[in-house]
């Protein structure tokens, strides 16, 4: 059961509470939402001045658009406009798996607020299946804008107390829905257009092979495209515009190291006193010469278990007891027979960011 709270703002995931968390996002505030994904700062998306603040605490960029999730797929036709067969036999496609960690980029409605969408024609929509984000969605019964619950270019949120720890001031309370069970942000997916094929923007947990059995046709992925598509995407203006580098990034420098290297180069040998984290990917977290510490974020390799772990020790080794984070790069083409493609790439995608070595703009 429930023990004490960690914060008197990390309210347990009670009726009652949940009850608070309605009022409170009705009355315009802002609330600390736990969905299977990441932690989202919630508030309601139907309000220019709600969805103001959600900016102002982030200190997020005003062109970078916002996910509204609502409780049911059904909620999410006054949001969007889909003129085209296509489009509509894609979105019912796509909403069989809802509730879950995909985000549905759509051609918006007028109902839809220009501060919602940072002008763009179109809406990014999402049916969580968390239980105590489904249960407050449904008792709210709004569209509810919620980017991560992270200052902007910060790791995000896969604990309530990560919430607090950026975000106290801003919000009214955090519901405790415990650890995240996937760890990363939704697969970001464009049905907008017609014309061209489902389109992955941002990867996530879901594999292109369960999407593409869903879609009944090819989906459109960096993790499957060749090298050649890839390089000329890199040119090509942000279609997801919150996917520039210097995303999840700790304070601490943070660098990529090949898996095979045993020994902390800054500290080999000389009289340099840094502490140096390493964290490798799989494997035992047996010390290393040179390093303060080593530790694994699964031992068996499991890539879903990295995923679920991942932001939760960035945040811990950037507390301030390390100088430096050394952290195992991840060759997706080594890695292929340990899971989908598509989750290699997620947490490999991350890994760039949060090192700063990704300068693509999609
Ligand atoms: O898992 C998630 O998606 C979490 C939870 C809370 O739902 N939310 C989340 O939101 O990660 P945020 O704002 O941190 O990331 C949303 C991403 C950004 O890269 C944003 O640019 C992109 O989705 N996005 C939002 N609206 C879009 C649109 N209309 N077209 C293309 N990309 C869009
Ligand atoms: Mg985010």
């Amino acid at each position: 059961m429930n023990l004490e709270p960690s914060h008197p703002k990390i309210l347990p995931a009670t009726p009652e509470s949940i009850r608070l968390a309605s009022d409170a996002l009705r009355d315009g505030k802002l609330i600390g939402l736990p969905t299977e994904t990441v932690y989202g700062l919630a508030a309601r998306g139907d309000r220019p001045d709600s969805v103001a603040k959600i900016f102002a605490a982030k200190q997020r960029p005003a062109t970078n658009p916002l996910i509204l999730h609502v409780g049911d797929p059904d909620a999410v036709h006054p949001l969007v406009s889909m003129d085209s067969d296509i489009t509509r036999r894609r979105f019912e496609a796509a909403s069989s798996l809802w509730p879950g960690p995909l985000t549905l980029v759509l051609p918006r409605s007028e109902s839809v607020l220009d501060c919602v969408t940072a002008g763009g024609g179109t809406v990014a929509v999402r049916v969580p299946s968390h239980p105590v984000a489904l249960q407050l969605l449904r008792e709210v019964s709004l569209p509810i804008a919620a980017p991560s619950a992270n200052v902007s270019n910060y790791i995000s949120p896969t604990r309530p107390e990560h919430v607090i720890d950026g975000l106290v001031d801003s919000v009214e309370w955090v519901l405790d829905g415990g650890n995240c069970d996937v760890g990363l942000e939704s697969t970001v997916l464009s049905i907008a257009d017609p014309k061209s094929p489902p389109t992955i923007l941002r990867e996530g947990v879901l594999s292109a092979a369960k999407l593409e059995a869903v879609f009944g046709e090819p989906v459109l992925s960096s993790s499957t495209t060749n090298m050649e598509l890839l390089k000329s995407q890199s040119n090509a203006p942000a279609a997801s515009p919150g996917l520039h580098r210097k995303h999840y990034s700790p304070r601490t420098p943070l660098r990529l190291v090949a898996a095979t290297e045993n020994v902390a180069p800054s500290n080999n040998g000389g009289n340099n006193k840094s502490r140096i984290l390493r964290i490798r990917l799989r494997g035992p977290a047996v010390s290393l010469p040179g390093y303060a510490d080593v530790w694994s974020l699964s031992p068996a390799g499991d890539p879903f278990e990295i995923a679920n772990r991942l932001y939760d020790a960035l945040r811990r080794a950037d507390s301030g007891e390390f100088d430096l984070i050394e952290i195992d790069q991840m060759n997706v083409q080594e890695w292929s027979e340990a899971g989908n493609l598509n989750v290699l790439a997620a947490i490999s995608d991350r890994l760039r960011r949060a090192s700063n070595q990704d300068d693509s703009a999609t």
